[in-house]
């Protein structure tokens, strides 16, 4: 049976394409999506304890009914979940359950969940089919999609891993209601990016739409949903492996990355990190005369708007490019940094230490005139002295 969705976008990549399916209330027919793609038998659910609570039973009813088995594989909630002992936990699971080769993992959750499971699917029996059911705006908009699957190792996020397309995503918007604000917040910094990075009339419909955003409105968020997937699907149907093209989707995480790194991955959730690290990146773009005022204050504007922080803290120049150092994007000591020129429309620019250097101590001296002309003078412990 066919089921009828209000957005489908088509990734594609030659034998490994896959259709992302946009629907509000899909997840109760979730048995019949993967029924009417020949699917059949046993269905490992990997989720956490939150989702689990909020989603399992539907998820559950839906493929019982259609006919399958599932069972579920519970994970922790949070980055924990994305590490070697829990991977070696899942698989585990498979083999206690003597999963088959066609038979099929499902990841019902955030971007941990999705990635962890992911990961195990690309490993288990060297690679069984794998079914994104993504729940967080983040997962939805991003990691769900390209086959980016990994878990973090102590000394690094993300650094084992494998790329391994998903048979199917299916996206049910109706769940990101029961999403954190901070975490649904976060996710719109992705959002932004996408305009940024690639569509300035999608940049432009976002500024329309700041309550709609804010509020999660219905009418609102498919569109948005559809639209970011529309914009990573290209990007990564051009450059599957990250060796060109698919770099611009990083916008934002080069500073971003080493701001959640500096911050002990407590101060900032991703998405915050990200929008902060956007408003720096278009600075540094600035700065190196690659785009105009407009286009930052546009995008400052946004991020503000919409209710992520855009206050950077004070750190040193050599916390900074230490943090930056451990990005994967670092080669031969160019930090390969991602900046914008117009809205929808960005460049990659091999960078060196001392261009950042540069423009870390003009906007600093910037920062220092704007406190000096208001009358006020920085407190002590701000007014550091870069090494
Ligand atoms: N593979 C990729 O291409 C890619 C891209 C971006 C991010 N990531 C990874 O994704 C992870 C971040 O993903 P995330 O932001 O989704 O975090 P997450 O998976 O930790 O989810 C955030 C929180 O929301 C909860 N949650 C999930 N769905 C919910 C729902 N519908 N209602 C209520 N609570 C819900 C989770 O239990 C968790 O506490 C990071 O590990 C990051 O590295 C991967
Ligand atoms: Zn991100």
């Amino acid at each position: 049976m066919t089921i009828s969705v209000s957005h489908r976008v088509p990734v594609s990549l030659g034998d490994r394409s896959y259709d992302i399916l946009i629907q509000p209330g899909i997840l109760r027919q979730i048995g019949q999506v993967l029924q009417g793609m020949g699917c059949s038998g046993r269905v490992a659910i990997v989720t956490n304890p939150i989702v689990e609570k909020l989603y399992g039973r539907l998820v559950r009813r839906a493929l019982t009914q259609a006919g399958f088995s599932p069972f579920v594989i519970i994970v922790p909630d949070g980055e924990r979940a994305k590490t070697l002992p829990w991977l070696a936990k899942i698989l585990d699971a498979l083999v206690a359950h003597r999963v088959e080769r066609q038979e099929m993992i499902l990841a019902l959750g955030g971007g941990v969940t999705g990635d962890v499971a992911g990961f195990a699917a690309s490993v288990y029996l060297r690679g069984i089919p794998f079914v994104q059911v993504p729940t967080t705006l983040v997962a939805q908009v991003d990691s769900s999609v390209g086959g980016k699957t990994g878990v973090n190792h102590p000394h690094g996020k993300n650094l084992i891993g494998a790329f391994y397309q998903p048979q199917i995503v299916i996206i049910d918007p109706q769940v990101l209601h029961t999403l954190a604000n901070r975490q649904w917040i976060a996710g719109l910094a992705e959002v932004i990016k996408y305009g940024m990075i690639a569509d300035k009339q999608f940049f432009q419909y976002l500024e329309q739409h700041v309550e709609g955003l804010r509020a999660r409105a219905e009418d609102v968020i498919p569109h948005v949903i559809q639209r970011c997937c529309q914009i990573k699907a290209e990007v990564v149907a051009g450059d599957e492996r990250e060796s060109g093209r698919r770099r611009i989707l990083n916008y934002g995480h080069t500073v971003g990355h080493a701001l959640e790194s500096w911050g002990h991955y407590k101060k900032w959730i991703h998405g915050e990190a990200v929008g902060l690290g956007m408003i720096q990146e278009a600075s540094m773009a600035q700065y190196l005369g690659l785009c105009s005022k407009h286009v930052i204050e546009s995008q400052d504007d946004l991020i503000k708007r919409v209710g992520l922080p855009s206050t950077m803290p004070q750190l040193k120049f050599t916390d900074l490019w230490q943090a930056m150092q451990h990005d994967k994007k670092v080669v031969k000591g160019h930090i390969h940094c991602v900046m914008p020129q117009q809205i929808g429309d960005v460049r990659v620019v091999p960078l060196v230490r001392q261009s950042i250097r540069k423009w870390f101590s003009c906007q600093q001296s910037a920062a220092l005139n704007v406190t000096k002309a208001s009358g006020k003078l920085p407190p002590r412990s701000q007014r550091v002295k870069q090494k």
